[in-house]
């Protein structure tokens, strides 16, 4: 039982966790914010599938998990019968991470495939955590489900579990890191995953499918997202993918909490991966970095020209197309180009033309390369990030530790994190426009570059950057107090 002074328990659960795991920044949130909790006196457990037979190119990190195995006799109801999964056991700084282990879903040497074939996968997954959960004897007073692969959890709990005293005091928060991502399956599965067709009417039916995006935020005792800007912009049609009528149902009980930085990991002064390590007050030690990446792209090794650099994803989301159409403008100006990202054919194929066309002045990395996104946001000058919505986004904030001004467009996270610079007052840490436009972009990137010729002012732009402090210190503090209001409320 929870005194909500101390040791309040909670049990995280989560489809990616660094460093065992990771397509994008949920698996860093769930690498870090734990650690941060624990840190402020929260009894924390994660709970993470354990992935296996991994490919070549698997397009996300490969961490294999080091843990110990602790049993292999989890029974799961799944799927018409009893499924028995092993169990492994880490700890990170003092957090316990736990490891569902069933290869026949989590050995493929994927994270995510696609469609009712994911959706079987982290059923299963979600119906072990509880599973689990059990097995560990003491009740958690949340259980706090990362997107729609943990969307289940709540689904079970309202309807399988629903009369049992094991679960009776335990809350549950869902946080949407990407409303785009849904878990659309089809409702012919419901029998198969245990679920039943009442909690389909009641809270998993959308536009004639199931959905687990859908089950977490209407069967949750309360939604956050991943930064104050997007809990805004989730209630519109514009952002709000078809959910906004539910999360505005909800708005009472959804809050959006901005994700921190795991400083352990990013920054300059520390950081392992990079050629130099550099801070506020040795900030040309930098231009060691920017030689290192230069090389590592096969670039000439000049200094004086701006290095514009892009570290995602390749999808809509992340405003591919935007560059894709303003690039060769931009490389009229001269600037030097790095790019670090995987995507679909057509989009790598293009930046391949791009870097064939201007091998002296682009350098692209088609894959997930953990050290060199570090190397990228240490040796870059600028970091481009013109979304179409970011929940979050976490590269922009490393490039601030980094000195590495971020052009972004203010939406989501990146309007929170971001404030636009003034050459005049200097005050502003990067560079914002808002209307989705490459016309509009460009105009931020020409600027961004007038500055950058400007040493002096530059300088002060890096060290407004690197002075920013977004440690998961302050939003663990946040959701501290986010976990007792919601547990005191499933409790009235
Ligand atoms: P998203 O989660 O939408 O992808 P974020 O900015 O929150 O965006 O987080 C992206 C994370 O994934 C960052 O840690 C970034 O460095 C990392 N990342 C993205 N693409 C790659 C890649 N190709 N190789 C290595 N790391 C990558
Ligand atoms: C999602 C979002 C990103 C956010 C990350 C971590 O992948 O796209 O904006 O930073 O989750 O919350």
């Amino acid at each position: 039982m929870c005194d909500c002074a101390g040791a309040m328990r909670i049990i995280f659960a989560s489809s990616e966790v660094v460093p065992y795991s990771k397509t994008g920044g949920l698996g860093d949130v769930a690498g870090a914010l734990p650690q941060a909790l624990a840190a402020i006196g929260c009894e924390v457990i994660v709970i993470t599938p354990r992935y296996s037979g991994w490919a070549d190119r698997p397009g996300g990190l490969v961490g294999h998990s080091t843990g110990e195995l602790l049993f292999s006799d989890l029974a799961v109801p799944f799927a018409g019968g009893l499924r028995y999964a092993s169990v492994w056991r880490d700890h990170r700084d003092g957090v316990p991470i736990w490891f569902i282990d069933y290869p026949e879903y989590f050995g493929g040497g994927y994270i995510y495939g696609s469609g009712d074939d994911d959706a079987e996968r982290f059923a299963f997954f979600s119906r072990a955590v509880l599973e689990l959960t059990k097995r560990l004897g003491s009740p958690p007073d949340l259980l706090h489900c990362h997107d729609w692969q943990a969307g289940f959890i709540p689904a079970y709990l309202a309807s399988v579990f629903a009369q049992d005293p094991f679960f009776a005091g335990t809350a549950t928060l869902f946080t949407i890191h990407n409303l785009a991502y849904q878990g659309w399956f089809s409702p012919g599965l419901l029998d198969r995953f245990g679920l039943g067709w009442s909690i389909y009417e009641q809270g998993m039916e959308f536009h004639q499918a199931a959905n687990a995006m859908k089950a977490g935020i209407s069967l949750s005792t309360a939604v956050s997202t991943v930064s104050p800007r997007y809990a805004e912009e989730i209630q519109t049609a514009e952002y709000g993918n078809r959910m906004e009528g539910l999360l505005r149902w909800r708005s009472g009980d959804l809050i959006g909490i901005l994700n921190g930085v795991d400083y352990g990991e990013w920054d300059p002064a520390t950081d392992r991966h990079i050629a130099a390590n550099y801070s506020i007050d040795s900030l040309d030690a930098k231009l060691a970095c920017k030689r290192d990446l230069l090389d590592r792209y096969h670039l000439p090794i000049d200094l004086e020209r701006p290095l514009i650099a892009v570290v995602a994803r390749l999808t809509v989301q992340k405003g591919i197309d935007l560059i894709a159409r303003a690039i060769w403008r931009m490389l009229d100006t001269g600037a030097r180009f790095v790019l670090l990202g995987a995507g679909s054919e057509s989009d790598e194929g293009f930046f391949q033309h791009v870097r064939d066309s201007r091998p002296d002045q682009v350098g692209v990395y088609f894959g997930f390369n953990q050290a060199l996104s570090h190397q990228v946001e240490a040796g870059a000058d600028m970091f481009l990030m013109p979304s179409a919505y970011e929940p979050c986004g976490l590269n922009q904030m490393y490039s601030l530790r980094y000195g590495t001004v971020p052009i972004v467009r203010g939406v989501g996270g990146l309007d929170d994190t971001i404030r636009d610079f003034d050459a005049v007052t200097r005050e502003g840490n990067g560079f914002k426009f808002y209307e989705y436009s490459e016309e509009r972009m460009l105009e931020k990137i020409y600027e961004a570059m007038m500055a950058f010729y400007d040493h002096d002012l530059w300088r002060t732009l890096q060290v407004n950057g690197m002075r920013e402090d977004f440690s998961w210190k302050r939003a663990a503090k946040v959701y501290l107090d986010a976990y007792r209001r919601i547990i005191a409320r499933r409790r009235r």
